[in-house]
Order: C-alpha cells, then structure tokens, then sequence
C-alpha cells in the first residue's frame, strides 16, 4: 500500500487523523456500564465484561488496533458473526436461485431465537436469525458428500475465515464453546426440528449434521485484529487487502452485505440502519463486524449486550463513528 501512499490514492489519505479520532470516540466508549453479557451460555457468561477492543482495516491495508493489554489479540467465539460467511458460502456454491427457494431476504422484526417462520412459504425470514443461519448451515452441508462429518464441513467454514483474515493463523475453534452450546440449544433444536417438520430440508439433509455445522461455526475463534480484516474484505467486494486473493465474487458479497443491512442486527436493525446506515452483524460473545463499502471494515469486541443481543459499546461507537464522518451509506 506505501505506493499508493506516495502517489496520494489512499482511500483514507489523512490516515493519521483518522486514528486519532478513532482513538477518541474508542475512549468515550469505554466508560459504558450497561447491559448483561450473554447468560443462556454460561462460557459467555463469565467471560471478562470489562473487555474493550477495536480494530480497524482499510480496503488499502492499512491496519489500527486499540483495547487495553491488548484486547483486540484476544480470542472470542464469532458466535452470529458467523452466519453471514455461511450463508456466502451456501450462496457461493448453490447460487441465489436455490438460497430463495429456503431461506428468504426479508427483515423479520423478531428476537434472533424466534421459531416463526413466514407463514406462507414455511421459510425463514433471513439468514441471520437462528432458523435462517442453520437453514443455510443445512443447505451448506446438503452439498458436501455424506461422508462429511460436522467437523470436516466447520474446518471448511474455518479456511474460509482464515482467507478473509488474510491468513490469520489465529482462527480458532472453541471445543468449550461448542459443547456447552450443544448441551444448552434446546431452542435451536426446536428450531430445526421445525423446519424439518415444515418445509422439510434441503436434499434430505441430516438435521444433527446441519445443527452441528450451524453451532460449530459460531463455536469457531477470531480476534478483533483479525475480524477487522474480514470486515474490509467485505468491503473490498471479496477481495482481501492483505493478501489480494478473491474470497466470494463481488456478487455474492452485494447480496450478503444487503442481507446483513436489512437483517444483520436483528429487531434493532430498523433503527441501527437510520442511526448508523451501515452493514453490520453481531454477536452474543460481544463481537460486531461493520462494513463501510468500498473504504474500510472494522471489529469491536465487548461482551455486555442490549435486549436485542447487541454490544452496548460496539453499537455506542458505531453511532460516534457515523456522528464525525460521513459513511452512512445515505
Ligand atoms: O444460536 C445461538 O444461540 C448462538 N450460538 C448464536 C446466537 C447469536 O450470536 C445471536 N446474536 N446476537
């Protein structure tokens, strides 16, 4: 990127401001009491609530990290930050026509954990609402052969993260997240046996198998620094700025990013699209990715969460963000 430095054609140019304002509004942020951490999982439940971290990548590569001892090098579970990736994944190999044909684009205006699926059509409202986000885990698996384990499908899941992350080797998984999740998901039990009962799945998929894949690829690991990376992928169309490699076509980038617009923060995603203007996806670990098309892409981390299962802080910083620069994408 220094070539592009030297020749002015940095897409943020004044990259030193920038930072410093960054700096600022991350500070303001930090004093931010409210909300719970995630209790329904008891590993989120007692993770550090103090925590607070921000990174920021650009689509040029430029890099900041910010939190505390280093917080943004601690790994969190992507928990719902996940289901975007799955869903491209899905959409990448299956194409939009079959994506419709399981799992709508609308906002559904309910909780993340909501049973209802669209009465007319039995299918899930989106992809980033729980029956959603293990619809496209099944559909995802519906394409593997059926000799592929859970795990063998979540390692796909993950190589595609470290791709994002611009080969992050700090993509993990989280066995402790994953059991605890499994022993817990009565909800998304219920949830899967409903669709199957329903609408029925894709290719007659095994519905442990696509529950399995849907809470292994929330149970994967990342830190903020590299989270950031996949955020400015995104926002890069599909390429990676560190490594200048095509993760998803373009397309499949504009309609996840839509998705997530219209979706991504669940029955806040009305007001975060009029506050903020941004493509965003939460999670209950605290994390949220944010995508400013075509600029940069950036992580925060915080576990305490509002009512809607959003980071009190994350959002509280993506509200200054909008408030001093102008991304709102209106
Ligand atoms: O399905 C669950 O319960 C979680 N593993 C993921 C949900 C989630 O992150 C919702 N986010 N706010």
């Amino acid at each position: 990127w220094f070539l592009k430095a030297f020749s002015q054609e940095l897409v943020i140019p004044n990259w030193k401001t920038f930072v410093t304002d960054m700096k600022y509004h991350f500070q303001q942020v930090e004093p931010l009491q409210d909300g719970e951490n995630a209790s329904y999982i008891p590993i989120l439940k007692s993770a550090d609530s103090e925590k607070w971290a921000l990174s920021i990548c650009s689509i040029d590569g430029q890099r900041v990290s910010l939190g505390h001892d280093q917080a943004y090098l601690f790994p969190h579970t992507l928990q719902s930050v996940s289901k975007p990736v799955t869903y491209a994944m899905a959409l990448h190999r299956e194409g939009e026509a079959f994506m419709e044909e399981w799992i709508d684009v609308e906002p559904a205006g309910r909780p993340f954990n909501t049973q209802d699926l669209d009465p007319e059509t039995q299918r899930p409202f989106n992809a980033s609402i729980n029956s959603g986000a293990i619809m496209a885990a099944g559909i995802l698996a519906s394409g593997f052969s059926p000799a592929a384990n859970w795990k063998d499908i979540v390692d796909n899941v993950r190589k595609t993260w470290y791709e994002l992350c611009g080969n992050d080797l700090d993509i993990g998984f989280s066995d402790i997240t994953f059991e605890s999740e499994k022993e817990t998901a009565y909800n998304n039990f219920a949830i899967a046996y409903n669709l199957k009962g329903r609408k029925g799945l894709p290719r007659n998929v095994d519905l442990h198998t696509m529950l399995d894949v849907y809470l292994g690829c929330c149970s994967i690991e990342i830190t903020t620094e590299a989270l950031s990376v996949a955020a400015a992928t995104l926002a890069n169309g599909g390429i990676c700025p560190i490594t200048g490699k095509e993760v998803f076509p373009a397309s499949v980038v504009r309609t996840v990013l839509s998705e997530i617009m219209m979706c991504g923060m669940y029955n806040q995603a009305g007001h975060f699209a009029v506050e903020v203007g941004l493509p965003a996806k939460s999670g209950v670990s605290g994390a949220l990715m944010v995508i400013v098309p075509n600029v940069f892409g950036f992580a925060t981390f915080s576990p305490r969460l509002n009512t809607k299962g959003n980071s009190v802080r994350g959002v509280a910083f993506c509200r200054r963000l909008v408030d001093s620069y102008r991304v709102h994408v209106f």
